[in-house]
């Protein structure tokens, strides 16, 4: 598959890189002039329309992992305005599936992460109203309508906090058990929902436009990763027990 990435450059970028390089060609796109791989770069600003179409020509797949989180204009540009800008170039070439990416509080935003349990991505969504969570939401009800409207599938990937994985995780000393939230994932299990999200066929899944909890099995029960192992058949392969057994370590 083609797959166009949008927004490559940042955290998550590098790992989804790694995830789906050997088996897609990929065109890796941010705002940033730099680019350090070997994969094919374009400098690519996700609010230039133009640019965008003209990026996605012959493209199978977008996927789209940019993010401006707290300048009031960019954070629309880029969030709310960046998603138009990916569902417009998929109408106009046809292309059939895009990966979008956010925070957890695009759905769960404060009316339940401070009081709720069993949370999972199916709920109504309250995103609140700070500006990323805001900006991301109206992006993802931008995806929301466009695959209702034309022959597509966006499939939301939601994340809340990364760990390090392996050699790079903090040691026990360094670990602070009060910093640990109940929706985290390391890096390298985030990104290997992005090749199942970009090769399960569509009449696996439920509807044109599904969301998805993407964090690791852990013991607090406030989220729900359920559909993800469900669906896209996403397995954590670490679940981070050097954070919440903090005690017994
Ligand atoms: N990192 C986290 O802790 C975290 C937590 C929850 C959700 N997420 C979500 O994961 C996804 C990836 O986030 P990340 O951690 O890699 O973010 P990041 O901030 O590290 O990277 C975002 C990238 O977007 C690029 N970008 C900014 N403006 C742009 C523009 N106009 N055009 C093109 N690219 C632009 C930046 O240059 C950067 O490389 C995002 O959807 C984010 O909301 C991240």
């Amino acid at each position: 598959m083609k797959v166009l990435i949008l927004g490559s450059n940042g955290m998550l970028g590098p790992y989804v890189e790694k995830a789906l390089q050997d088996d897609h060609h990929l065109i890796l796109t941010d705002i940033q002039e730099e680019y350090e791989g070997n994969n094919e770069y374009l400098q690519l600003d996700v609010a230039d329309l133009e640019g965008v179409v003209s990026a996605a020509e012959g493209v199978d797949a977008i996927v789209n992992l940019s993010v401006l989180r707290h300048d009031r204009k960019l954070a629309f540009d880029v969030n709310a305005r960046g998603c138009y800008n990916v569902m417009k170039a998929a109408v106009h070439h046809g292309i059939s599936r895009v990966i979008n990416t956010g925070p957890h509080f695009t759905i769960a935003g404060p009316g339940y992460e401070d009081f709720e349990f069993n949370i999972n991505s199916e709920i109504p969504s309250q995103s609140g109203t700070g500006l990323y969570a805001h900006t991301k939401s109206l992006g993802q009800e931008i995806c929301r309508v466009f695959s209702e409207n034309h022959d597509l599938h966006v499939i939301t990937l939601l994340f809340y906090n990364f760990k390090e994985s392996g050699d790079n995780m903090l040691s026990a000393s360094d670990i602070d058990p009060n910093q640990f939230v109940p929706f985290s994932v390391t890096w390298e299990d985030a990104a290997r929902a992005f090749p199942l999200s970009l090769e399960i066929p569509d009449d696996k899944l439920p509807s044109k436009c599904e969301i998805f909890n993407i964090f690791c099995d852990l013991p607090h029960g406030q989220f729900q990763n359920e559909k993800a192992r469900r669906i896209l058949d996403w397995e954590p392969t670490d679940n981070l027990e050097e954070y919440w057994k903090i005690d017994s370590l």
